[in-house]
């Protein structure tokens, strides 16, 4: 049933959704493997549609983390709200206002921001908003790890961060790259 609500979503809204079809459990997995579940982190995710990542990135997570979760449409917002978890701060409204967010919660920073917004299909200026306010939220060392179906976009992430890593995901509808950014 969570496919369908998220199929005709991604239908009516493809626009902003970039995709027909939510994340795999094996990119979801590797889209949060490299939560610490021995730290209280701060984690974002930019994105969430109807909660498939979320699910695995709460499962890393140490009893005392937490997660701001940020999603534009509010038809996957009622979805992601069925997870009952008191670290998970579910915030429908853009990744751009991220800071003003965060910091209403009292966090001036991020130890990892986890984003599947479709860069590849939104403004080019909003895609350059998002990325420098998550480049000043995170902290030194920080991890930004991006979900993409393609390698095309590797240049704009190697020109904001001091290292990008590439990983292939071949279970995934279609098959994606998971890059992962550190903050220098
Ligand atoms: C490719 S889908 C990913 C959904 C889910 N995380 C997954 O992996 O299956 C991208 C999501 O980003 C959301 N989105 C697009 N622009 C956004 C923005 N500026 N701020 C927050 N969410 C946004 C869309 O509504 C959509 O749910």
């Amino acid at each position: 049933m969570e496919q369908v609500k998220f199929l005709w979503q991604s239908i009516i809204n493809f626009k902003k959704m970039g995709t027909v079809s939510r994340s795999s459990q094996s990119m979801s997995r590797k889209m949060s493997e490299y939560i610490d579940i021995n730290h209280d982190l701060i984690i974002v995710e930019l994105g969430a549609g109807d909660g498939v990542i979320t699910k695995h990135i709460l499962d890393k997570m140490s009893p005392k983390a937490t997660l701001f979760v940020f999603e534009i449409n509010p038809e996957l917002c009622e979805m992601i709200s069925k997870i009952k978890d008191e670290r998970m701060i579910l915030i429908n409204d853009g990744a751009q206002y991220m800071q003003i967010h965060l910091e209403k919660h009292g966090f001036d920073h991020a130890d990892h921001i986890i984003s599947a917004l479709p860069f590849t299909i939104l403004p080019q200026d909003l895609t350059k908003e998002i990325l420098k306010i998550s480049h000043q939220m995170l902290k030194k060392h920080g991890l930004f790890i991006q979900m993409h179906y393609s390698k095309n976009k590797i240049d704009m992430y190697q020109s904001i961060f001091s290292k990008v890593m590439v990983s292939y995901v071949p279970l995934n509808i279609p098959p994606g790259y998971v890059f992962k950014c550190v903050k220098g």
